[in-house]
């Protein structure tokens, strides 16, 4: 792969391309201002990325798509140079509500369709508009969907051009064999959403994926924001790891522009959040040097196989999917 090129894209299954860097938009909404997330994406857009990863549930795809429509009429980008991912959200895996939920995320952002869409979790919830439900004591409300199913109201979505390419995440090596093997699968899902860094590398489901031509797309590539409301804080905090350091120094690089260097350079897609307009350029600046062979295998060797996000408030569910080694 030449992650010098002008455009840095690698080929997906379905004969589309993802771009290997994009910016991450989950921020709290409880933590976040309004109107955060629109300027990240205009600077994002600005230094010349060109992949969105968002989500219905991050409450914010409205700002999204008036970022991308700010830059469409300054004449920064046309439609088709952006590469938007949508997740499916947990309480609309019934076939029938698959449409309705990807028209939602079209809607917020105004746009006819979206390059990617993913089933965010493979844990169904009880069907409805409460994203997170629970009952009286506060026990979730789990639901049983057959995840064909859902995958099959999936490619008639793309089949009626509302998306271009189809994928997952959070999905363990069962999970994706289940689609896999389906019976009449009309279309392969093309990546596998989950989290990669140097503590959390992925060996297994990555040399899974690669037999299959699902490419991994890492969520957290710099560790998370590490807020224990969600993330294990168990293991130090990546971007003071000594070697990501003095790598950096070696070629006047960040900890985290390594971090996210060591991913692209082994084909694993990064979608680093940041709200921050320094962070967000550096976080880009990682296509001019490269990492030796050596230097590969001993940031490789940093996995400890700690999760940072374990879910483990639905750890009961039946489709719970880290129980599985990978
Ligand atoms: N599919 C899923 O289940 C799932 C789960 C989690 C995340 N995601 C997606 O993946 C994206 C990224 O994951 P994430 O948000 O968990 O974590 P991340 O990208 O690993 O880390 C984000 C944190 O790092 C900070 N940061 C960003 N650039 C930095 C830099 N150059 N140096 C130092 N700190 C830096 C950010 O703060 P500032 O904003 O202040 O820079 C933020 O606190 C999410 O936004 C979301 O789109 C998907």
């Amino acid at each position: 792969m030449d992650l010098t090129a002008a455009d840095h894209r690698i080929p997906l299954s379905d004969g589309n391309t993802i771009p290997v860097l994009g910016l991450g938009t989950y921020t709290e909404p409880w933590l976040t201002s309004e109107g955060t997330c629109k300027a990240s994406v205009k600077i994002a857009i600005d230094t010349g990325y060109r992949h969105i990863d968002g989500a219905y549930v991050y409450e914010n795809e409205h700002e999204v798509g008036e970022a991308i429509r700010e830059k469409m009429a300054e004449g920064k980008v046309k439609r088709e140079d952006i590469f938007y991912c949508g997740k499916l959200w947990a309480t609309n895996h019934e076939p029938e509500r698959v449409r309705p939920c990807l028209e939602k995320t079209l809607n917020a952002l105004q746009v006819d369709y979206v390059d990617l869409y993913i089933i965010e979790i493979p844990m169904a919830f009880k069907p409805g508009d409460e994203v997170y439900p629970r009952d009286e004591n506060g026990r979730w409300l789990y639901h049983k969907t057959d995840l064909c199913a859902t995958w099959e109201a999936l490619e008639a979505c793309k089949d009626a051009g509302l998306v271009k390419s189809l994928g997952v995440s959070n999905f363990n090596r069962r999970q994706l064999e289940l689609i896999l093997k389906k019976p009449g699968l009309k279309y392969k899902p093309v990546c596998n959403q989950v989290e990669c860094h140097p503590y959390f590398t992925q060996p297994k489901l990555r040399k899974f994926c690669q037999q299959h031509d699902i490419v991994i797309v890492a969520y957290s590539p710099l560790g998370t924001s590490r807020n224990p409301a969600w993330v294990n804080t168990a293991s130090p905090p990546l971007l003071k790891n000594e070697l990501l350091n003095s790598l950096g120094k070696k070629y006047n690089k960040t900890a985290a522009q390594v971090a996210l260097r060591f991913n692209i350079q082994r084909g694993v897609v990064v979608i680093p959040k940041s709200s921050n307009p320094d962070r967000i350029k550096e976080n880009f600046q990682i296509f001019d040097f490269s990492l030796t062979e050596e230097e590969m295998k001993n940031i490789e060797a940093l996995n400890n196989n700690i999760r940072l996000v374990e879910m483990l408030l639905w750890c009961d569910h039946p489709e719970y999917p880290f129980h599985e080694e990978y």
